[in-house]
C-alpha cells in the first residue's frame, strides 16, 4: 500500500542510470554495493532525490516500474500501489512519466499477473501552489490506473492545512487521498490530516501512540494506517520501530504492513512479513490477517480488490 518507486530502484540500477544522464549520486549511494549507506532520515531522502533526478526518460520510468514490481512478485507480492514523486523529475512531464510508469505496469501485469495502482505523491518540501499546480496536472490526464494523491518527503516541512486546496480539488475529482505523517512530526500534524485534507489512509502515524485521544478516534472510525516494519537508519533504532507497530497493532488500530522503500530503506515486503512474524509470533493466520487489512486499505476498485482477496 505504501511504497515509493524511486525507493525501488536498486543501487545498481541507480548507478547506470546516474552515468548515463551525467548525474551525481551522493557517496551513500556510489560506496556501498548492494546497499545504500546512509545514517538518518535526511540523508536517505538526499540519497531518494539523487536517484530520482537519474531518472530522465520514459522507458527509466517503464524499467524502474516493471523491475519493482516483478522483484515484489518473486516474493509474492500481488498488488501494490506504486507512490512517485513528479515534482522531483523536472526533465519530464507528468504525461510522460505517467506513461513510462502505465507501460512497466501493464508489462508487469501480462508478465506475472501482478497487480498495481498510482498515488500521485506531493512533495510537502515544495508547499501548497506547486501541489495544485500538480493535482490540476494529474486531473488534466485522467488514467484509470491513478487513484489517489499522497503527501511526503520532509514532514518537518510546513504544515499539512497548506495543501488544502490541492487536497480539496483532488477529492472533487473523485481520487482517494493519503498522506505521510506521525513519522517524524507530532500528532498535530495528523489531526491537520484529518480534520482539513480529510484523507481516507494515514501512511505511517506511529505518533498516534503518543496521542490518547487522537489513537480513541482513529481506533473508532478505524481510518487505515499504512505502517512501515523496517527501518534501517543507524541513528534511528529499528528495536523502536518494531515496538511502534506493535503497540499499533495492540491498541486496535487498523494496520497493515508495509515496505515504503524496499530498495533503500529496508527489504521487500514478504521480507518484512517474516520478521514480523518472528517479532511478533504471528501465526500464519495473523500475517493473513495484516494482508487483507492492506487489501481492504487500498485504493483500487471493488472489483479488483475481490479478484485478489
Ligand atoms: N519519500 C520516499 N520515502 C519516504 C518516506 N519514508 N517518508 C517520506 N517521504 C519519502
Ligand atoms: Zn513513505
Amino acid at each position: 500500500m505504501h511504497c515509493h518507486l524511486e525507493g525501488c530502484v536498486p543501487p545498481e540500477t541507480a548507478r547506470r542510470l546516474a552515468e548515463g544522464h551525467g548525474v551525481t549520486l551522493p557517496a551513500g549511494a556510489r560506496d556501498g554495493g548492494d546497499r545504500y549507506l546512509f545514517r538518518n532520515f535526511d540523508e536517505g531522502l538526499e540519497i531518494y532525490v539523487a536517484v530520482s533526478k537519474s531518472m530522465q526518460t520514459q522507458d527509466d520510468f517503464r524499467a524502474v516500474t516493471y523491475d519493482s514490481l516483478l522483484t515484489g512478485a518473486e516474493g509474492g507480492l500481488r498488488y501494490r500501489e506504486i507512490a512517485f514523486n513528479p515534482q522531483n523529475h523536472p526533465e519530464l512531464t507528468y504525461a510522460e512519466m505517467m506513461d513510462g510508469i502505465l507501460a512497466g505496469v501493464r508489462e508487469a501485469r501480462a508478465k506475472v499477473g501482478v497487480e498495481s495502482r498510482i498515488v500521485v505523491a506531493i512533495n510537502r518540501e515544495l508547499g501548497g501552489e506547486a501541489a495544485l499546480e500538480l493535482v490540476r496536472e494529474v486531473l488534466a490526464h485522467p488514467h484509470d490506473e491513478v487513484v489517489a494523491i499522497g503527501l511526503d518527503s520532509n514532514e518537518l516541512a510546513g504544515r499539512p492545512s497548506e495543501f488544502v486546496a490541492a487536497y480539496d480539488l483532488a477529492r472533487e475529482a473523485g481520487l482517494k487521498l493519503t498522506a505521510h505523517a506521525g513519522e517524524h512530526g507530532d500528532s498535530t500534524e495528523m489531526v491537520e490530516c484529518l480534520d482539513l485534507l480529510r484523507v481516507d489512509r494515514i501512511d505511517h502515524g506511529y505518533a498516534a501512540l503518543l496521542d490518547p485521544e487522537l489513537l480513541s478516534r482513529t481506533v473508532a472510525s478505524q481510518i487505515p494506517y499504512s505502517a512501515c516494519w523496517f527501518i534501517d537508519y543507524p541513528e534511528l533504532e529499528v528495536e523502536g520501530r518494531r515496538r511502534d507497530v506493535a503497540a499499533m497493532a495492540a491498541a486496535g488500530l487498523n494496520m497493515c504492513l508495509n515496505s515504503d522503500d524496499p530498495a533503500l530503506i529496508g527489504p521487500e515486503l514478504h521480507e518484512d512479513f517474516i520478521d514480523a512474524a518472528v517479532h511478533l509470533g504471528w501465526t500464519v493466520e495473523d500475517a493473513e490477517k495484516y494482508a487483507l487489512a492492506g487489501l481492504d486499505a487500498c485504493f483500487a476498485d471493488d472489483v479488483t480488490v475481490a479478484r485478489l482477496r
